[in-house]
């Protein structure tokens, strides 16, 4: 694969609008990929399982594939890019290795959300945008209006916008010329010394970390003697070439080429995402890097049986290998044994793992209600990142030790019919957004009628149920995307739950002053539900510090499973009693309490 002509490029699009199918047609045309004969639309390049009973990309991928046109052959890099918020970080290193992107929009939902803030990361980073507007296929297309939206949003000249079904494939062949045409070829020469950017790696059970680079500079070759201006480490290239779509081996990468390379790393985190590639001699100005991703939401996952952490502990090990942006750390609660505290990038992303985690580790566990990172500023300047209730401090050290605690928020825009925007605004007022604003999406036009929304939200008001209770409030209609917008000051206290006057520090989570009495309310009802009743009676509160915000009293019972069963039914008898020990050894003890499983189970999924 010798093509002197290059391209880089990128799909971007709010979720769902169609970039792996979009992916796998350019593909097939290309006769990279064969054509699937059962019709069904099963993509390429998503290659979990989870992401494909989602259909939702968590990884990027990677994909060259030859394109020949007028007479010569090009290589076009596709570089494959995320659809979530929680996955704009992934998104971004995608782009920093493209010239070019083509924005998708479907041409039956329109501008979301995610179109606008992919289409302004791919802006400031000065790519070339072809507009592509897909699904014309669908009955409810509206192909014009959504190109006057384009172009309200955008700034774009109609007559660039690409019509296109990736479903049938219809219109997709001038989306190829589009990219040869107007996307300009990476610059960088041969002869310069050796830079490559390194902007995503997996592991290969065999060969160990592979990374996957864009040559800026120079020539990578099989062979060479390269080392990171990141770690400083060195190494020798033991395997290279390009992903066709899986790993094809070539001698060499020249500046322009996107490929993979093998060069006996042995840990993942050797391979710094953003980290610049020289050869071992030559210096080199390392390239502009990443930030790296900033976990956000934070859980406890643990065994339900204490007796397999090893088990788990392995399992999220080997996961960690494939998705870095999850960070661990190994925790213990006094009523759920050894765990695991692990950071996500957002819920979505922690829902991903969970599932992968169910899938590889084959068998049950308990995960604590997700939590952001607060900040305390201590009297003395000191400060410390908190990320696990447990570890708050209580009322009266807050008082003496703590000067100001600040939780993290964001700056929120939700797209939304102009219908349901009263309810949109409710939902944000109880989730306590501030500076709130709106516009019509489309100014000037007289056909359509959506809002976008924009506000401040605490990071915590949003990774519980903010996203369903958005979709289901506006029938599916709102888009939702947010970006990171610092910390802020807020009243914030932890509140534990009691068992029989005993905290169980697993339930502990971080409430808002102003809806405490709300919450200590809800949820001790909701404890008052889920927990079967003891042989003596016990008080269900909760509190802040000593003081009771709310009880429950859950009355006493004789556990008599065999009561109402008389005489004769000997087996039935048995089998009850078999039952009732099988419960009993599933039971975890919360102080003096006795608490099934599953009841745990209830309260956490809950949350
Ligand atoms: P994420 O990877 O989750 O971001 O989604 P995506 O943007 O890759 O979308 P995907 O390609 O998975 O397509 C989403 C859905 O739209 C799938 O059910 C596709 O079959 C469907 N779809 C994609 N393109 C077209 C199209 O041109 N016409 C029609 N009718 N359906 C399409």
């Amino acid at each position: 694969y010798t093509c002197d002509v290059l391209r880089n490029f990128s799909i971007i699009a709010h979720i769902d609008h169609g970039k792996s199918t979009l992916a796998d047609r350019l593909l097939e045309l290309t006769g990279t990929i064969q054509k699937k004969q059962s019709g069904k639309n099963e993509q390429v390049l998503d290659k979990l399982k989870v992401e494909r009973e989602r259909g939702i990309t968590v990884k990027a991928q990677t994909a060259s594939m030859v394109y020949k046109f007028g007479g010569r052959d090009h290589m076009l890099n596709l570089i494959d890019t995320p659809g979530h918020v929680d996955f704009a970080w992934e998104v971004s290193r995608s782009l920093a290795a493209c010239q070019g992107a083509l924005l998708l929009v479907d041409a039956s939902q329109g501008v979301q959300a995610q179109s606008i803030s992919v289409f302004h990361n791919a802006k400031e980073r000065g790519l070339t945008i072809i507009p592509v507007l897909n699904k014309i296929d669908l009955p409810a297309a509206q192909p014009e209006r959504i190109a006057a939206q384009m172009q309200s949003t955008f700034g774009i000249n109609p007559d660039d916008i690409i019509r296109i079904s990736a479903k049938t494939g219809q219109g997709v062949a001038s989306v190829l010329e589009a990219i040869v045409t107007r996307i300009p070829p990476p610059t960088g020469s041969t002869t310069t010394p050796l830079k490559a950017f390194l902007f995503d790696s997996f592991y290969d059970r065999y060969r160990g970390v592979i990374s996957l680079v864009n040559v800026q500079e120079g020539i990578l070759r099989k062979g060479d003697k390269i080392a990171s201006c990141h770690t400083r480490k060195k190494y020798e290239v033991t395997e290279l070439g390009i992903m066709h779509p899986e790993e094809v081996p070539a001698d060499s990468l020249r500046a322009g080429q996107v490929g993979y390379v093998a060069c006996n790393m042995k840990e993942s985190s050797e391979a710094h995402i953003g980290d610049t590639i020289h050869r071992v001699g030559e210096s080199v100005e390392p390239l502009p890097g990443f930030q790296p991703a900033k976990a956000m939401v934070f859980a406890g996952i643990f065994p339900v049986d204490s007796n397999d952490f090893p088990k788990l502990e392995e399992s999220i090990k080997r996961l960690t290998l494939t998705d870095r942006s999850v960070t661990v750390q190994r925790e213990s609660s006094s009523a759920l044994g050894q765990g695991c505290r692990l950071g996500f990038l957002g819920t979505l992303h922690m829902d991903v793992f969970r599932q992968r985690l169910e899938d590889e580790y084959d068998a049950n566990i308990i995960i604590t209600a997700p939590t952001v990172p607060y900040k305390l500023i201590y009297r003395d300047n000191r400060e410390v990142f908190i990320s696990n209730p447990t570890e708050f401090p209580d009322t009266s050290d807050t008082a003496s030790k703590v000067k100001e605690i600040q939780e993290p928020i964001v700056k929120a825009s939700i797209i939304v019919p102009e219908e349901y925007f009263g309810d949109m605004m409710e939902l944000c007022f109880s989730h306590r957004a501030e500076n709130l604003d709106h516009r019509y999406l489309d100014s000037g036009s007289a056909t359509s009628s959506r809002i976008i929304l924009t506000c401040t939200l605490p990071l915590s008001e949003i990774v519980t149920n903010f996203f369903d209770q958005l979709k289901s409030r506006s029938s599916g209609f709102a888009s939702f995307d947010y970006e990171d917008a610092g910390y802020k000051q807020s009243d914030l206290a932890k509140m534990s739950f009691l068992l029989n006057s005993k905290p169980v520090d697993a339930l502990a989570i971080i409430v808002h002053r102003s809806a405490q009495d709300k919450i200590a309310r809800e949820w001790v009802k909701k404890l008052h539900k889920v927990i079967p009743r003891q042989l003596f009676e016990v008080p269900i509160q909760a509190a802040i510090g000593r003081k009771v915000l709310a009880r429950e009293t859950l009355s006493a019972m004789r556990a008599d499973v065999t009561a109402g069963l008389y005489g004769g039914h000997y087996e039935r008898k048995m089998k009850h009693l078999e039952n009732q020990k099988e419960g009993k050894r599933r039971m975890k003890k919360m102080g003096t309490v006795e608490l099934p499983q599953e009841a745990f189970f209830d309260i956490l999924s809950n949350k």
